[in-house]
């Protein structure tokens, strides 16, 4: 039934275990006016471990308190979110208990000392790697023989799952790049513009739609080069299947007055990550996993694709909002398929035809001859 929100314990929102005795963190610091911060590491991360017992106290009694005692419910198709830690709240659902999922995207908590409203974003290092063990475990017992499991996750843990998901038999599909260009500013090193976008599979036939996701060729964007037009690959004329580095207009961090943007949320991923993985890796009816939902940009791009999908989010306000959203429908749906990537300007000689081969304003790139 649309709309309609099963409760199982009507308290489960006021003061969830221990979150008084913290610092304000997430919405409480902003209503505080804290600054809030983008969602870079911080430069010493150690240092936040001062206190790590009790804040795994807390934590530990935030989880039991929270458990699993909300679900927010769309119906046509069916999407469900689950309140709680998706270690708990998933791996009871019939769907996880009979490997029924198509496709899981997870874009886990990457222990950054982030403000979530709720989660303990720093965790001691091995625990924080338990958890990440945990929570794969959960996901890839679950797909189905054709299912795909995407991650997105920084270059400090990447490998430690890269490793876990072989160790669990899959095969690797791809090691995606989500490059952008407004990292937070370094001079100690290299400024940070990426996080990688792991795709592994069950190893057997896979749900692939190259088709779904097209984008122009450089060939054909900087060159108009005939030869694009007729193509032996069988894709369309000028067209190709993405690269394994993704950037481009609409494809930068979600922040400022980008009209994707909610109200809350540090953490957001654009719209059109999410219709690429969806669109190629799942088909209509598909049922689609988010064990992090955040802010909702999972299901509310699977949602109007036409997929069902289950979440679990530990915050019961950042899963309210993103019901909020799936209802409001997504802003960019279409508005990246079939666009150019390019990063050099076209270089037939009609000055008119202008910078053809350019992406766009949101993450330009210098014109380099
Ligand atoms: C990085 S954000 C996800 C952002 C999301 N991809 C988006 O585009 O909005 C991680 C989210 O996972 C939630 N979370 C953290 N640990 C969790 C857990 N164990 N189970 C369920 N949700 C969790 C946090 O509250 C946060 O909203």
């Amino acid at each position: 039934m649309a709309g309609r929100k099963k409760s199982t314990d009507a308290n489960v929102v006021a003061g969830a275990g221990g979150a008084a005795a913290k610092p304000a963190r997430g919405r409480a610091a902003r209503r505080a006016g804290e600054k809030s911060t983008p969602r870079e590491k911080p430069a010493n991360v150690a240092a936040m471990h001062d206190s790590k017992e009790v804040r795994q106290r807390e934590h530990r009694a935030r989880v039991e308190e929270i458990g699993h005692r909300e679900v927010y419910e769309l119906g046509d198709p069916t999407l469900r979110i689950h309140v709680g830690d998706c270690r708990e709240v998933l791996s009871k659902l019939p769907e996880f208990r009979r490997s029924e999922v198509d496709l899981v995207f997870a874009d886990p908590p990457f222990n950054w000392s982030r403000a979530y409203d709720k989660w303990d974003d720093s965790m001691p290092r091995e625990d924080y790697l338990k958890f990440t063990r945990e929570w794969l475990d959960v996901c890839v017992d679950a797909l189905r023989p054709t299912g795909a499991i995407w991650v997105n996750i920084p270059d400090d843990t990447c490998a430690e799952i890269v490793m876990h998901l072989k160790s669990r038999n899959l095969a690797m599909v791809n090691w995606c790049i989500w490059h952008y260009r407004f990292g937070q500013n370094t001079t100690d090193r290299f400024i940070n513009s990426k996080v990688h976008a792991l795709y592994f599979c069950k190893g057997g036939k896979r749900t692939w739609n190259p088709r779904e996701v097209l984008e122009m060729s450089d060939r054909a964007a900087i060159y108009a080069d005939p030869r694009t037009q007729n193509k032996a690959d069988g894709m369309p004329p000028g067209m190709r299947v993405p690269m394994d580095v993704w950037y481009g207009q609409y494809w930068g961090r979600i922040q400022g007055n980008n009209a994707e943007r909610r109200a809350n949320h540090d953490n957001q991923l654009p719209e059109v990550y999410l219709e690429r993985v969806i669109r190629a890796c799942s088909n209509e009816g598909d049922l689609v996993v988010d064990p992090f939902t955040g802010s909702g940009t999972t299901p509310v791009v699977a949602h109007a694709l036409k997929r069902r999908f289950i979440g679990s989010e530990f915050s019961v306000d950042n899963a309210r909002s993103a019901l909020a959203r799936i209802k409001a429908g997504p802003v960019r749906i279409g508005a990246a398929i079939g666009a150019s990537t390019a990063i050099f300007e076209h270089r037939i000689k009609d000055k008119r035809r202008g910078r053809a081969g350019m992406f766009g304003v949101d993450d330009a790139a210098p014109a380099t001859p």
